[in-house]
């Protein structure tokens, strides 16, 4: 194929000259022009393969030429740069037809492959629907602090791959909502978005909800469940909480991310999966695979692009902008409309926010369902604050729950998890059976593995026992406290 001309659009003298230089070496004609006039007129003339634009020119906004140019010459790709590297500029590009977006600064040679790769593909790849958003200023995610435009600039570089992404961050601080954004604004926007809770699934249940399962496959299997997996086909399986898989589906995980197929539980065939995995943990995951209870090759396989999701006290200069969308999201919904002064904008700056936004989320809402005056001084926000259980992050603070309770709060999350459908059938043994292994297992903890006793502390008979840990798969170790 002949030489391909390359088109590009920088008000930057210092940027053109480098990316000339740059695509001439590597064997491209390049053209370029300080406006979007000179870029306009090259692309009605029928000029070039390929553009790249910078978003700010003296005469129009780039992106606003973009939808022009697919329009006349669909053909031709187009890259844009941009300094302004928001997650709107990016979702933009994309949604506009852009084969690719380029925070600045970039690398040359990052430059140079995206035009190769560009250049490389059929043209129809780059074909992507607007589904004309109304309204596209209106942004899930908030924050303009330097460690939000950090986040917004991985995001824009993702947003157009299938790349594994693994989000970590402290409760609260929007790794589902980070997730979800991936997915809304990606190709993959057209299919659905599944979630996962590995935290809220009863153990046994794990691989039957991933998977799905066979009529028949165990005790309870009345009828074909489908599995996440099958769900989120063509789409996004957001896997949350993947710290609190079992080992043991882990392994299964690990084996179909490999293989890029499955069985459901029962069956044979084994089924192909398209899906975009994205994982999100609140626990460090490292530490997990040093402690044995995370494999280190899944962890490896999962964490391709890692990000982490700073705590709101690190990015106190965001609150204020978090509290007025949370207040106007509250009015939006028709509750009365208020404001925050300065000093109550303050404290609320000044707090560590344990649970992060969604601790502030549930503060706002609480304001403005509870108080009548239409600005909010600081004695609300300090009542407001010190009512606040001081660890609304920390979940492990539960010494007073009792096993009622515990129990109760497991099941609920775990119908939550199932949003408008129920559980598959089978649940009264698969719950009997996850409160009996810890029962069992505590119990022969306690008794040094030395089962007559365990079975007399259980008030069980002992062939009972013995036939409950088979069935449980229980290894019992003697003498281990
Ligand atoms: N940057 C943000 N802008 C606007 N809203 C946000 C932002 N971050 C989080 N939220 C909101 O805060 C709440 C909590 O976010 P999300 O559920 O994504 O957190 P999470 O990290 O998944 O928490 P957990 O670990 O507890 O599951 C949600 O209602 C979400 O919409
Ligand atoms: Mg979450």
């Amino acid at each position: 194929m002949a030489e391909s001309t390359v088109l590009v659009a920088d008000d930057d003298q210092a940027i053109r000259v480098v990316v000339t230089q740059a695509l001439s070496r590597n064997g491209y004609m390049v053209r370029a022009t300080s406006n979007a006039a000179t870029l306009w007129k090259w692309v009605e003339d029928g000029e070039g393969d390929l553009v790249i634009t910078d978003v700010v020119l003296p005469d129009e906004n780039g992106l606003d030429l973009l939808p022009r140019i697919r329009k006349l010459r669909p053909d031709l790709r187009i890259v844009v740069m941009s300094a302004q590297n928001t997650l709107l500029t990016a979702v933009k590009a994309a949604q506009r037809g852009a084969f690719e977006y380029l925070p600045k600064p970039f690398d040359l040679s990052e430059l140079v492959a995206v035009v190769k790769k560009a250049l490389s593909q059929p043209t129809g790849r780059t074909e992507r629907r607007d589904e004309g958003r109304g309204d596209e200023e209106q942004l899930p995610l908030i924050g303009s602090s330097p460690a939000m435009q950090e986040i917004y600039r991985t995001l824009a570089r993702l947003i157009a791959t299938d790349l594994t992404v693994m989000i970590t961050g402290e409760s609260g601080t929007g790794k589902e909502l980070v997730a979800k954004a991936l997915h809304d604004y990606g190709p993959r926007r057209a299919g659905s978005f599944v979630a996962i809770n590995m935290a809220a699934i009863p153990r046994e249940l794990i691989e039957s909800e991933l998977f799905g399962h066979e009529r028949g496959a165990f005790t309870g299997a009345t009828q074909r469940h489908i599995g996440r997996f099958e769900q989120a086909e063509g789409g996004t399986l957001f896997l949350d909480e993947i710290g609190d898989m079992p080992v043991e589906a882990q392994t299964r995980l690990l084996r179909v991310l490999q293989e890029g197929e499955y069985t459901t539980v029962g069956g044979r065939t084994p089924i192909r999966t398209n899906v975009r995995i994205i994982a999100a943990t609140h626990h460090n995951l490292r530490r997990l695979v040093s402690q044995g209870l995370f494999r280190e090759d899944l962890f490896y396989r999962l964490n391709v692009v890692p990000i982490r999701l700073p705590p709101l006290r690190e990015r106190a200069e965001d609150v204020p902008a978090l509290v007025r969308h949370f207040l106007a999201q509250a009015a939006s919904e028709g509750l009365p409309e208020k404001r925050v002064d300065e000093t109550a904008m303050e404290r609320l700056r000044a707090y560590r926010w344990p649970g992060n936004v969604r601790e502030l989320e549930n503060l706002v809402r609480r304001l403005a369902a509870l108080y009548s005056q239409e600005l909010i001084g600081a004695d609300v926000i300090e009542a407001e604050l010190s009512e606040a259980p001081a660890s609304a992050a920390e979940p492990e603070d539960r010494g007073s729950e009792n096993l009622g309770s515990a129990v109760e709060r497991h099941l609920r999350d775990y119908f939550s998890a199932h949003k408008d459908g129920l559980p598959p059938p089978g649940l009264y043994d698969r719950i009997v059976k996850e409160v009996e292994r810890p029962l069992l297992t505590v119990c022969l903890g306690a008794t040094r593995g030395n089962q007559i006793k365990a079975s007399e502390l259980l008030g069980l008979n002992r062939n009972t026992l013995r036939k409950k840990l088979r069935e449980l798969d229980i290894q019992v170790v003697r003498g281990v406290k």
